[in-house]
């Protein structure tokens, strides 16, 4: 009776199956992000290049696309009042944040507004990338002093729409709650992180010696490989204290997928970690609204620049 039951129900459930296989698929297709294997040979390839594809018939919001994708190429040079240090957002988002297990922002725009826990509310993709200008490309710091009067984005600010309409086209086709399996991969597992106190500073110099300075130099402020510049790693040019790669767990997880740079993947969950504790016991710009962070929540405790 049983095996009766089950055949009879068969065709009903493949038929089920079949039509629901287009949408289950369709909702977690894969974008086509660059390899991570891949390493140099693809170093400026863009899967979505809004330079060469065709982009909205609104002029407006084309030029806004193609802006923010030069914006976010060379942000240092195109959005140099709110840059104060050496760094793209494509340092860190590698490939115009196109290219998997390097922090990829393809279809992101539809994960936000999102709880943040640094700000303690909901935020905005441009609050999002406002926070970067203010931490990873250390907005508030001094130095070289812009001519302009604005010196702090906000998120009307021409630069931050720009980059916002750059983020949403890639993301185009992505509905809110779509699945983004390629989010959050840059993160080593809870159970393989080690205690802050178990870190060797002096094992990751060593190991930043050994597999880093030839691009990074010995003093960690980048050299030049090609026409590719790796960004300093500290210094006052530099991510300011308050940003997410001055936390030792999460730069970790930017170093063990996504570095070294010819060969991504083979560093181990703890050389990762010991490498970041190194990184991040070096000087770098102060951040200097880090007390307002954090309202709600505990200061994580690899946020290692933070009085706790
Ligand atoms: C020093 C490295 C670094 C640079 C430079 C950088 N970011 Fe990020 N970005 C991060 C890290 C790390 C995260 C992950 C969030 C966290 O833990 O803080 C992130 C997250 C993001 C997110 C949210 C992604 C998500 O999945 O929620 C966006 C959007 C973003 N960055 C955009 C930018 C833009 C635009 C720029 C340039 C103005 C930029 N970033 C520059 C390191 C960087
Ligand atoms: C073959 C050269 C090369 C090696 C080796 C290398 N990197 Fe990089 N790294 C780069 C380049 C180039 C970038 C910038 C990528 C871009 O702009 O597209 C970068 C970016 C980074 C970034 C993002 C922020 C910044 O300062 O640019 C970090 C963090 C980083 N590397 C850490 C490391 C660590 C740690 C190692 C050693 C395990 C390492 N890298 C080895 C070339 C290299």
């Amino acid at each position: 009776m049983p095996f009766l039951y089950y055949f009879g129900e068969m065709p009903i459930k493949f038929l089920i199956l079949a039509l629901l296989f287009p949408v289950l698929t369709a909702s977690q297709e894969n974008p086509a992000l660059i390899r991570s294997s891949t390493a140099m040979e693809t170093a400026w390839d863009f899967p979505k290049n809004p330079l060469n594809d065709s982009l909205p018939a609104d002029s407006h919001l084309a030029a806004q696309i193609r802006t923010g994708f030069l914006l976010f190429t060379e942000t240092p040079r195109k959005a140099a009042r709110f840059t104060r240090n050496l760094l793209s957002c494509n340092n860190c988002h590698l490939n115009g944040g196109q290219r998997e297990k390097a922090m990829p922002l393809v279809g992101i725009s539809s994960a936000f507004p999102e709880y943040n826990k640094r700000s303690g509310r909901l935020i905005s993709l441009e609050d999002r990338i406002v926070g970067c200008f203010l931490r990873s490309e250390n907005a508030t710091g001094t130095r070289p002093a812009p001519p302009d009067r604005e010196l702090i984005p906000s998120p009307t600010s021409q630069e931050v729409l720009a980059l916002s309409a750059y983020i949403s086209w890639i993301s185009r086709g992505f509905t809110v709650g779509s699945p983004l399996d390629w989010r959050g991969q840059n993160v080593i597992p809870a159970k393989n992180l080690v205690p802050l106190e178990r870190l060797d500073r002096r094992k990751g110099k060593e190991l930043f010696l050994e597999k880093c300075s030839t691009c990074h130099g010995e003093d960690g402020q980048g050299v030049e490989i090609g026409d590719k510049k790796a960004g300093p790693l500290w210094g006052p040019m530099s991510w300011n204290d308050g940003a997410g790669a001055a936390r030792v767990y999460t730069l970790a997880g930017i170093i063990r997928f996504a570095m070294p740079y010819l060969d991504p993947g083979s560093l181990t969950d703890e050389e990762a970690q010991h490498l970041a504790a190194f990184i991040n016991s070096k000087p770098r710009p102060k951040f200097p609204f880090k007390s307002s962070d954090y309202p709600r929540e505990k200061v994580p405790v690899d946020a290692v620049y933070y009085k706790k």
